[in-house]
């Protein structure tokens, strides 16, 4: 990072063009509330005519500069006020050469307010790279691709996990921290335990059922209900219990493997309350034992969900796994069964999921709000 000024000003933002530059200086007071100044180098910028502007390729060398400047309105107290004094010039269409790291966020979401503002289409792709690079150092080329994916996509399914929901602090299955590390499955989600040992049954799907209080949505169930409301995508399959993409807003959820907030009898499968559950009562109808809707190991998936996920899968022409092991059946055959484009999601990604046409290591939020941001 280059100290502009011997007094501590820094380079915020450093905008290029033919002969010139335009660059936003800000030096950060003992408040912590920063200040801004515009510094124009050499050329003058002040009535550059937009039809000056023939994006190419390389949009490197278009900008022409006419005549003269005025040192009109220069300093800013705040940031809003500060990206105003760049507000006279076609700033998204300069040629960006530095972004402060403090400020890439904002400069990211000042500079996509004005792409979904005046200049919409005009910013070719290149520039948007050069933007995104400089702005989201986090960012991909693969994370442009799915966005271009998704944006041309007539039908999206999404099919998610337990690694949804651990960015909520609810633990996955098969990670370092996940249950099955923990527990063996066969002793707590098995008919067999339900039948043979349900006291432990009882106390895991306890636990779970009072852990998942304490949690909410995370950010990535939330850009999926948002991105259904603007139908970008058009079905979750999800092999989750904790119907957070519900509580999310989403609407077409398909949970594969039953529900935690759902109870019933395991023997005579009349619904009984949550409360009834948790308090061990039996039955009301046949005294037998209650349990949460949840898919069992052993069980069949539920016809319908099972069927309609399908269904979308195999209309698909884009299909985005998130968050899951694909360890388990037959869940883990549904992204085989579509003839749309593939991607994967997920924490960890290793060569048993080359089968995938684009895959995303990271965390399924994160990865989530950078596509949000181009989509
Ligand atoms: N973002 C992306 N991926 C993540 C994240 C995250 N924040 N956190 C964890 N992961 C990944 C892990 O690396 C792991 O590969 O999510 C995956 C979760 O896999 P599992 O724990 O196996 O969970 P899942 O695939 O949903 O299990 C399927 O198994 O135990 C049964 O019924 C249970 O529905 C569950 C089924």
């Amino acid at each position: 990072m280059n100290k502009a000024m011997e007094n501590d000003w820094q380079t915020i933002l450093s905008l290029g063009a033919e002969g010139g530059s335009i660059t936003l200086l800000g030096k950060e007071q003992h408040s912590g509330e920063w200040v801004f100044k515009k510094a124009v180098n050499e050329m003058n910028f002040d009535d550059l005519e937009d039809e000056s502007f023939q994006p190419t390729k390389s949009t490197e060398k278009v900008c022409t500069l006419k005549s003269p400047i005025s040192n009109r309105g220069n300093e800013a107290t705040s940031w809003e006020k500060a990206i105003k004094l760049l507000d006279h010039y076609p700033w998204p269409m300069l040629n960006p050469r530095e972004v402060h790291p403090a400020f890439r966020k904002r400069v990211w979401s000042a500079l996509q307010k004005e792409v979904k503002g005046k200049y919409g289409d005009r910013i070719n792709s290149y520039r948007l790279k050069k933007w995104s690079s400089l702005c989201l150092p986090e960012y991909s080329p693969k994370v442009d691709t799915l966005s271009k994916w998704l944006q041309n996509s007539t039908h999206t399914t999404i099919l998610t996990g337990a690694g949804m929901s651990t960015e909520s602090n609810i633990p996955d299955f098969r990670s370092k921290e996940g249950w099955w590390n923990n527990i063996d499955p066969r002793t707590v989600a098995t008919t067999d335990a339900l039948r043979d040992d349900y006291d432990l049954f009882h106390e895991f799907y306890s636990m779970r059922i009072n852990g998942l209080k304490q949690c909410k949505p995370n950010i990535g169930h939330d850009i999926l209900a948002d991105w259904e409301q603007k139908g970008l995508i058009q079905a979750i399959a999800t092999q989750n219990v904790d119907g957070f993409h519900t509580l999310a807003g989403s609407k077409n959820i398909y949970e594969l493997h039953g529900s935690i907030h759902k109870f019933r009898c395991g023997n005579c499968a009349m619904s009984a309350e949550e409360e009834d559950f948790l308090s061990e009562s039996n039955c009301k109808y046949c005294g037998g034992k209650l349990r949460p809707g949840v898919v069992l190991f052993g069980e069949m998936l539920p016809e319908e969900s099972w069927r309609d996920s399908l269904t979308h899968i195999q209309k698909s022409d884009l299909v985005i796994v998130i968050g899951t092991s694909l360890e388990v059946y037959p869940a883990s055959q549904l992204p085989k069964m579509t003839n749309g484009k593939t991607v994967y999601i997920n924490a960890e990604v290793d060569t048993t999921h080359h089968n995938f046409d684009l895959m995303i290591e990271g965390k399924a939020g994160e990865i989530l709000k950078l596509v949000d941001e181009l989509v």
